[in-house]
């Protein structure tokens, strides 16, 4: 018999439930399982709410967007600290994993939830981790789920701005998330056939974003530009900055975020009509992509056979059409941004799609 533990922490995404169903069915299926559901990520492995959890639970949740067992932030610096409740978080932990009997632990976060999962790994516990996030940003894995749902959001976002953009004669900037990794603005920009695309791991100068909105409108006689940004992306120099420097600037700016700040700037310098969307968690919500419910299943089903294993203090990955797994310990502490040689940056820039540092 195995008693395991399962949580979802971080932002959420879609595929999360589907995951969650994935890894009880085929626990359910292939040896005497129980599970413990622990409520809101690490913030109830800490307080110790949870509970026991049958195979009912976990029907009819593939296609359900968001998370059966709820979610939270519980940031890696702090999981060490002790604060003003005096808790020590990580003693609190262990204690309620050996309090709920469990064999082992799963669970489904980013980065961050990886950190946490190794450290708790590193404590004696059996870990798995499941990679979900819709930025994509997770070392050792080619995809996460949650991705490609956003991706297909975005993507009809920047889908419908054209036609308004190209009705009024505007430019559209769409801001899309993704504050250190521009995965998603890069698939969604590119799928949406955006003009401009401008990404954190891109730093871009103005200049050279004016030339690309002002070339089209001269040279190719458009009357509209869409500009995909990441909600993180950077100027040359603010990338030369430190992050609490560059906060500091932008604190001093009128601008709600870096999108706004590029839609003035344009309409400031060339006149043009500029407006301004932000898809925000639209881009997470909802139930998710046939692909997306595949994957999660997958990464379900695969974390089910590491605990058969016991093959334990492992997150699941996705290398080429294979799905394997790599140490939590390798995983942990980095991640996976892109490239900004990248061949799907050098394929967009061939079909003349602008990164801003031109
Ligand atoms: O990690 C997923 C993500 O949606 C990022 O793209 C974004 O920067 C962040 O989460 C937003 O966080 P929150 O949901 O806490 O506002």
């Amino acid at each position: 018999k195995r008693r395991i533990g399962i949580l979802t922490a971080g932002g959420d995404c879609p595929g999360l439930n589907a995951a969650i169903r994935g890894v009880a069915r085929a626990s359910y299926n292939m040896f005497d399982a129980e599970f413990v559901g622990i409520r809101d990520g690490y913030k109830g492995l800490i307080k110790g709410e949870y509970k026991e959890m049958t195979q009912s639970d976990f029907s009819g949740i593939l296609t359900l967007g968001g998370t059966i067992l709820g979610t939270s932030r519980q940031p890696y610096r702090t999981m060490r600290k002790i604060e003003e409740d005096k808790v020590d978080k990580v003693a609190a932990m262990k204690a309620n994993y050996k309090k709920m009997k469990l064999d082992c632990l799963i669970t489904l976060g980013g980065n961050g939830t990886h950190k946490t999962a190794n450290l708790l790994a590193e404590e004696g516990l059996n870990v798995i981790g499941l990679p979900k996030t819709i930025d994509n940003d997770i070392w050792g894995t080619d995809v996460t789920f949650g991705f490609h749902t956003a991706v297909d959001i975005a993507t009809e976002v920047i889908d419908r701005i054209h036609t308004t953009a190209n009705s009024h004669g505007r430019v559209l900037i769409v801001e899309i998330m993704g504050n250190k990794a521009g995965w998603l603005t890069l698939f969604s920009g590119v799928a949406g056939g955006a003009d401009v695309i401008l990404l954190p791991e891109i730093p871009y100068n103005l200049n050279s974003v004016l030339e690309a909105v002002e070339g089209r409108a001269k040279k190719q006689k458009r009357r509209f530009s869409i500009i995909a940004v990441a909600e993180g992306a950077m100027t040359t120099k603010e990338a030369g900055m430190k992050g609490k420097e560059r906060n500091a600037l932008r604190a001093k700016e009128p601008y709600m975020s870096v999108s706004y700040r590029v839609a003035d700037q344009i309409s400031k310098e060339t006149g043009f009509e500029c407006r301004v969307v932000v898809p925000g968690h639209f881009q997470r919500g909802g139930s998710p992509s046939p692909y997306d419910r595949i994957l999660a299943t997958r990464f379900g089903v695969q974390a089910a056979r590491l605990i058969r294993e016991e093959h334990y203090g492992m997150a699941v990955a996705q290398i080429g059409d294979i799905v394997t797994q790599n140490p939590l310990k390798e995983v942990a502490g980095k991640s996976k941004l892109v490239p900004p040689d990248h061949q799907m940056v050098n394929f967009a820039r061939s079909m003349g799609i602008k990164f801003g540092n031109e």
